[in-house]
């Protein structure tokens, strides 16, 4: 039986190539976007299905009704929202909880309407996909203190980081967690020099997910060593 996969921000970028690469491996893939406009338009019927969903809703009417009862084997919370460095001075707090609701919410949201689904599956796993930006342990280090990022994009990684611990353990032996850094991806959140292309990081992924390793929690940096929470 084919698995089936749940991807979230299929609409560009690296969720587009998940979407690309699990579907030309042999996964059933539910592509979620958060607008009908243009991206939508795999020509896979049966092999990619499309959910029109943003991750600070909590309706799941749609995306129930696509999967059904069938057991998801995988959930990649992918979708995120970037922000820009600013002074501190002029941080909004509105707008750091606007993207920890996304970058936390929207996952959380996802696994609570999706545990009936995952926990039907042999071996589920849920993958957030994080950045090395969101490692408490290298930020403490200064590791990336020449870097222009934002309060609110490494606070509401750090604090995925910490959701993806508490699923993990949460769920220990029923369905595995793990944070996933890409690598610097050319797309549109990436830095000015990110060049790393979707499509390897992606396939790099797929690869992972298939040593079925059962280590969870995991913090995982594609196509290098694991990173410290
Ligand atoms: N690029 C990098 O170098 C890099 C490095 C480390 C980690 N990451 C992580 O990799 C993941 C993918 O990033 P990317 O580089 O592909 O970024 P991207 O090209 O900017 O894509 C972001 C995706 O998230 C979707 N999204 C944003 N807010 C949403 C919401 N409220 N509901 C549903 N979808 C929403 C966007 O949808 P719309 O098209 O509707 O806006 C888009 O599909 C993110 O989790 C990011 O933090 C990226």
């Amino acid at each position: 039986m084919k698995r089936l996969a749940v991807v979230t921000g299929a609409s560009r970028g690296w969720g587009r190539a998940l979407v690309d690469e699990f579907s030309d491996s042999g996964w059933i893939v539910i592509a979620m976007s958060r607008s009908k406009a243009g991206p939508l338009n795999w020509n896979s019927p049966g092999i990619v299905e499309t959910v029109v969903h943003d991750v600070r809703n909590e309706d799941f009417q749609e995306l129930h009704t696509v999967i059904g009862e069938r057991p998801v084997d995988l959930l990649i919370n992918n979708a995120a929202q970037g922000a820009k460095h600013q002074q501190l001075g002029s941080i909004s707090t509105l707008g750091v909880m606007d993207a920890v609701d996304v970058n936390v919410g929207g996952p959380l949201r996802l696994v609570q309407a999706l545990l009936p689904n995952l926990l039907a599956a042999s071996d589920p796993l849920v993958i957030n996909v994080t950045s090395r930006l969101g490692s408490v342990s290298a930020q403490a280090r200064g590791d990336f203190s020449g870097l222009s990022t934002s309060y609110a994009y490494k606070i509401s990684k750090a604090a995925q980081n910490m959701l993806t611990i508490s699923l993990a353990q949460d769920l220990q032996g029923k369905v595995r967690a793990w944070a996933v850094h890409p690598g610097k991806l050319a797309t549109g959140m990436g830095q000015p020099d990110a060049s790393k292309h979707p499509a390897l990081a992606a396939r790099q992924l797929r690869e992972l997910v298939d040593s079925g390793d059962s280590t969870s929690p995991r913090f995982c940096s594609l196509g290098d060593e694991d990173l410290g929470w």
